[in-house]
C-alpha cells in the first residue's frame, strides 16, 4: 500500500511549523521561531506569537511544499495541532488548516501536541515499540506518557503542578544574569562547574509526595532556592559562583526528571523510554539518561534536534499515522483548545 503524504500545522506556541511526510518519512520540515521577539521579555508573549504565526503561516507552507516538492494535489490530509497551548496562537493554526482542507479538499485531522513529539520519533526511524515511557520536557510542558499506541492509546501518568522545566530554565538564567532562552546558557555557564557544590531541592520526591505525586513533577520551589542562594551571597558581598550554580541547579532538575521517568519504566516494566521536547538539547539530560538507561537495561530513544523542539513534521507524522490506521477526519467541528488532555 502506498503511504499516505501528509502536512502538518503547528503553531501552538512560539514556533510556526509546517512539516510534510509521506509516512514515516520526513519529506519536509519548515520552522519560523518568534523567539527572538519574546526576548527581551525573558518568556513568550500570547498576543505576540498569535500575530508571527499569521505573519510566518503563509510562507513556511510555501517553503515546506517547495522543499517536499509536492503540490496540494498529492497531499492525502492535512494534520493540525489543536491543543494543548496558546490558545490565539493554536487558533492561527487551526483557522489556516481548515482553510486548507476546504480550499484543497482534504481530509483535516485534529491532533494533540504531546502526542505529536511522541509521533515526532517515527520520522526516519524504526516503528515504536509498545508500550513506551515518553518524557516530554519543554518550555511549555513538562509530562509523562504511557503509550501503548500512538493513535489509540496514551496515558497521561504526571506533569508539572506548577513550572515546566524548560521554564525553570529560563526563570533561572534570568537570575543569574543569562540572555533568554535560557537552556542553552545554562548548560554553558555549568561547564567546569561542580553539579555537587549545592545541594538545591528536588521538587516532590519526598516519601510523603509518593502516593499523589508520584509521577508529577515542580520546579517552582527549586528556582526559588536558586534565587535565594543567589541574594544571600550577593548580600554577603560575595560573587556567585555562577558555573557551580548552574551546573548544581541543572543537576537538580535532570536528577527529577529522569528518576522519575526510570521510575516508571520499573514501576510498568517498561524497558523503553523515549525522550522528546526542548529541553532534551540538554547536554547533561542527554549524557545522565544514557548512563541510567545502560545501567537499568532500558531502550532510550531520543529523536534528532530539530524534531525534539516544537515543529510541524512530528503533527504531520501523527497525521500519517493516524491515515494509515484508518482514523476518521476530524471535520471541520473542533476548535483551538488550549487545555486539550491527550
Ligand atoms: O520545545 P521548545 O523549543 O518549545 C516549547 O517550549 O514548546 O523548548 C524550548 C525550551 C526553553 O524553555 C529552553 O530554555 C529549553 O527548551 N531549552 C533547554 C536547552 N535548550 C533549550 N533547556 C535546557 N538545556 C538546553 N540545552
Ligand atoms: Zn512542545
Amino acid at each position: 500500500t502506498r503511504e499516505p503524504v501528509v502536512l502538518g500545522i503547528e503553531t501552538s506556541c512560539d514556533e510556526t511549523g509546517i512539516g510534510i511526510v509521506r509516512g514515516r518519512t520526513l519529506l519536509a520540515n519548515v520552522i519560523s521561531s518568534s523567539m527572538d521577539e519574546h526576548a527581551r521579555y525573558g518568556g513568550v508573549v500570547p498576543e505576540v506569537a498569535a500575530r508571527a504565526h499569521l505573519e510566518a503561516i503563509n510562507p513556511a507552507l510555501e517553503a515546506a511544499l517547495a522543499e517536499a516538492g509536492v503540490g496540494f494535489d498529492e497531499l492525502d490530509a492535512i494534520a493540525v495541532t489543536s491543543g494543548p497551548g496558546l490558545s490565539g496562537a493554536l487558533m492561527v493554526g487551526v483557522g489556516a488548516a481548515k482553510a486548507l482542507a476546504v480550499a484543497t479538499g482534504k481530509p483535516l485531522y485534529a491532533v494533540n501536541h504531546l502526542v505529536g513529539h511522541v509521533g515526532a520519533d517515527v520520522l526516519d526511524a524504526e516503528p515504536l515499540e509498545y508500550p513506551t515511557v515518553a518524557l516530554l520536557v519543554s518550555g511549555g510542558h513538562t509530562s509523562l506518557l504511557v503509550v501503548r499506541d500512538l493513535v489509540g492509546d496514551v496515558e497521561l501518568l504526571g506533569e508539572t503542578i506548577d513550572d515546566a522545566a524548560g521554564e525553570a530554565f529560563d526563570k533561572v538564567a534570568r537570575i543569574l544574569g543569562l540572555p533568554y532562552p535560557g537552556g542553552p546558557q545554562i548548560d554553558r555557564a555549568a561547564v567546569g562547574g561542580d553539579p555537587a557544590a549545592i545541594r538545591f531541592p528536588r521538587g516532590l520526591m519526598l516519601p510523603k509526595d509518593l502516593e499523589r505525586h508520584r509521577y508529577d513533577f515542580s520546579f517552582s520551589g527549586l528556582k526559588t532556592a536558586v534565587a535565594r542562594w543567589v541574594e544571600k551571597a550577593q548580600d554577603a558581598g560575595e560573587e556567585v559562583p555562577v558555573a557551580d550554580v548552574a551546573a548544581s541547579f541543572r543537576e537538580a532538575v535532570v536528577d527529577v526528571l529522569l528518576t522519575k521517568a526510570f521510575r516508571a519504566c520499573a514501576d510498568l516494566g517498561i524497558p523503553r523510554l523515549l525522550l522528546g521536547g526542548g529541553v532534551v538539547a540538554n547536554a547533561r539530560v542527554r549524557e545522565a539518561a544514557a548512563e541510567r538507561a545502560a545501567a537499568q537495561g532500558v531502550q532510550l530513544r531520543i529523536p534528532p534536534l530539530s524534531l525534539c523542539t516544537d515543529n510541524g513534521a512530528m503533527i504531520a507524522a501523527l497525521g500519517a499515522q493516524l491515515v494509515a490506521a484508518g482514523h476518521r477526519p476530524s471535520g471541520l467541528g473542533f476548535g483551538a483548545d488550549s487545555t486539550l488532555p491527550v
